[in-house]
């Protein structure tokens, strides 16, 4: 069997790893890929569009492709592949504006009852100052478009709103995904991504977790892809799955039947738990990074068969290990922003799995940092506490000069 994963993260290093786990040989292909997926299978080297990519898996007889980052989704790269009648996992494009298109995805929730915090949209600078002035200067500002995950900016008093709506609609730092902004309450409390599996027909969850997003401990700082998550979420109680199911699932269901937007493939909830219930922040149509480093290692079942049961609309339920899970992040100087690649990295050829790579490549022999997230290290336990401790046993194994990881991933 030949599959194509798109990606270049940890994420896409733990699809092809699980993959390879639970069928042992099967030729994997990854685009563009980073210097982990490279030992596991092979590397698109030149640069493809997603038409290329399209005639690459025609030519070649891939028989699945498997969508890691929402770059392609946004592309329509589901709607080439389909048109060409060759099996790929993702939504279409008009689904992936749930991830892509902010506005449309706050609407979407509005209509169907999905609860999710309240929010105004504007294009003009001065009338959401002048909304801010009457309400509170405490919000989530966030752009239309997903800006590469740089467009959400939390705000607390009157300056800062200026600077974010000014970066934002006057100074166009977003460029064309800045075009209008949210203004959405800010909410406190505990955030978790749900994960899921779509067929068509049910959304079937995967264990839950909770990110760690900002660059600092105690969620201090600029926002990241993710520095770290642990599995399952601590806060995600039988109560909370409830009002999740109840509130959220069920709603999101209803809308993806009414306005045809059903698709195969996988549907993320980004969470925030109050003292209010549950509430949606963001769909991403795609799986999470780390999430899916750390949850994979807990997955019991074969992922292809949970791919396979999602194109062919059947349920499935999935087996997990009743285990803890801990991922830690390590990160170059100066992530999230211009940051410093080229590190010789010690101690990856001894580390024991799992662990995945997200932004090193290997030269003569040697692993070299080649991106902002350089390391998923895992650590799995009968307890927070002890898959904590592994994984952090682990960041003592590797070292690479101005290294980064946030000290606080669990607690
Ligand atoms: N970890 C957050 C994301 O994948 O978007």
């Amino acid at each position: 069997m030949k599959v194509l994963i798109l990606g270049s993260g940890g994420r896409e290093h733990a699809i092809g790893k699980k993959l390879l786990k639970d069928f042992h040989s099967m030729d994997l292909y990854f685009y563009p890929g980073n210097g982990g997926t490279d030992q596991i299978g092979k590397n698109l080297e030149k640069i493809y569009t997603p038409l290329e990519l399209c005639l690459f898996a025609k030519k070649n007889a891939i028989d699945l492709t498997i969508v890691g980052s929402e770059v392609f989704l946004l592309e329509g790269i589901v709607d080439i592949f389909n048109n060409f009648k060759l099996k790929i996992i993702g939504p279409h494009y008009l689904a992936a504006r749930l991830e892509g298109d902010r506005i449309f995805a706050k609407s979407f929730m509005k209509k169907y009852g999905v609860r999710t915090p309240k929010y105004k949209i504007f294009s003009c600078y001065q009338k959401a100052m002048d909304y801010l002035e009457n309400t509170t200067y405490s919000v989530a500002i966030k752009t239309n478009g997903i800006a590469s995950g740089k467009g959400v900016i939390l705000v607390n008093n009157k300056n800062e709103a200026k600077k974010a709506l000014n970066s934002i609609l006057i100074d166009k730092k977003f460029g064309k995904s800045g075009n209008q902004v949210i203004i959405e309450e800010l909410l406190k409390g505990n955030e978790a991504s749900i994960i899921s599996i779509f067929n068509g027909k049910n959304i079937i969850p995967f264990l839950s977790a909770k990110d760690y997003k900002k660059i600092g401990e105690k969620e201090i700082g600029l926002n990241t892809g993710g520095m770290g998550t642990i599995v399952p979420n601590p806060y995600m109680t039988s109560d909370v799955w409830i009002d999740f199911q109840k509130n959220i699932l069920e709603p999101t269901l209803e809308g993806l039947f009414l306005e045809k937007l059903t698709f195969f493939g996988f549907i993320y909830f980004g969470l925030m738990i109050t003292s209010n219930g549950i509430y949606l922040l963001e769909y991403n149509t795609r799986l999470g990074d780390p999430e899916t480093q750390t949850l994979f290692p807990l997955m019991k079942s074969n992922l292809l068969n949970i791919i396979q049961s999602s194109i062919d609309q059947e349920y499935i339920y999935i087996y997990w290990k009743k285990l803890y899970s801990c991922c830690v992040v390590l990160s170059s100087k100066g992530y999230p922003k211009k940051y410093e690649i080229g590190k010789i990295i010690k101690g990856i050829n001894s580390l024991k799995e799992p662990f995945y790579i997200a932004g090193a490549k290997k030269e003569k022999e040697k692993w070299i940092t080649s991106s902002g997230r350089v390391l998923n290290l895992i650590g799995i336990g009968e307890s927070i506490e002890k898959a904590r401790k592994i994984a952090y046993n682990k960041v003592d194994q590797i070292y690479f000069e101005n290294f980064y990881f946030r000290k606080d991933i669990g607690f």
